[in-house]
């Protein structure tokens, strides 16, 4: 009998909006690893979707959170304490900019569209650490997605390079805090994969062609991919990974030429 890695174990996904939502795949693949998992929505319009599609796995449940509300990020540990008591995981999958800031120039991004991708991007998932932060058993693992535009410029992709690269950098600060408690923090990497996040930025469709030609693996990555890595993250066969960004793209950010 196999063993299942997240057996025993208790986390969040935050959030999900569909069923091609990055996060409802991480979700699904801790369900079947043995895990509890509590899927977040970010409004109640979202939950009822998101509910119906959490109803389906016994393990699995929806709450509410929006990121840009302090209050509500203090309402989701009450929640996780009377659900749940303690948690073993959260994974952090969310981000949004302004539409008109993703495409066109970046020098072109107005100061409230930076502020909005960062805060909501990037300052989520201290904030998100920081409510939970007494929720966390030891050894718990946090783990967000971030993407290669963090650290390459990448056309269209714009503000939310910048807020990328805030995000590794907060989780590399993140993981010096926690890792006194046992807490690991890292970043999973994904290359562009079509769901409502990523149809934000303009020419999508472009950019999942070119990495797909280029990378060294020929086969189609996705969802799938990223949520397998997700789960080695957040079970105890990473003990010894914390700072870290692990790229899921067929290896396409190591090519040259
Ligand atoms: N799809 C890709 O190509 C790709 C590549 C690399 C990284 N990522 C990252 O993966 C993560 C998940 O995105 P996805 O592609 O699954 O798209 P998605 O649209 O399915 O998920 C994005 C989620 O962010 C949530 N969100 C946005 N604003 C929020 C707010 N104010 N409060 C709370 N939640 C909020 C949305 O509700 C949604 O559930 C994001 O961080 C995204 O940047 C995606």
């Amino acid at each position: 009998m196999p063993v299942m890695v997240l057996q025993g174990k208790k986390g969040l996904v935050l959030n999900v909006t569909n069923k091609n939502s990055i996060g409802w795949a991480v979700a699904e693949a801790a369900v079947a690893q043995g895990a509890l998992v509590g899927v977040g929505a970010q409004t109640e319009r979202f939950a009822e979707k998101v509910g119906e599609m959490a109803g389906e796995h016994p393990n699995m449940s929806v709450l509410t959170v929006d990121f840009s509300e302090e209050a509500q990020l203090e309402a989701l540990a009450e929640t996780v304490k009377e659900r749940y008591g303690k948690i073993d995981f959260l994974v952090h999958s969310a981000a949004f900019a302004k539409r008109e800031d993703l495409s066109g120039r970046f020098i072109d991004t107005s100061r409230d569209g930076f502020a909005t991708a960062l805060d909501i991007s990037a300052y989520s998932l201290v904030a998100c650490c920081k409510a939970l932060e007494d929720c966390f058993n030891e050894d718990a693992s946090v783990v967000t997605m971030s993407y290669l535009g963090s650290t390459r410029a990448v056309g269209n992709y714009n503000v939310m390079g910048v807020a990328k690269a805030a995000l590794e950098a907060a989780v590399r600060y993140l993981a010096i805090d926690l890792g006194p408690k046992g807490i690991r923090v890292n970043t999973v990497s994904p290359g562009p994969i079509n769901t409502v996040a990523a149809r934000g930025v303009k020419g999508l469709t472009e950019m999942i062609h070119y990495v797909h030609d280029r990378a060294p693996l020929k086969r189609e990555f996705g969802q799938t991919e990223v949520a397998g890595t997700t789960v080695y993250l957040l079970s105890d066969l990473s003990r010894g990974v914390s700072g870290q960004i692990i790229f899921v793209d067929n290896g396409y950010n190591t090519v040259g030429m």
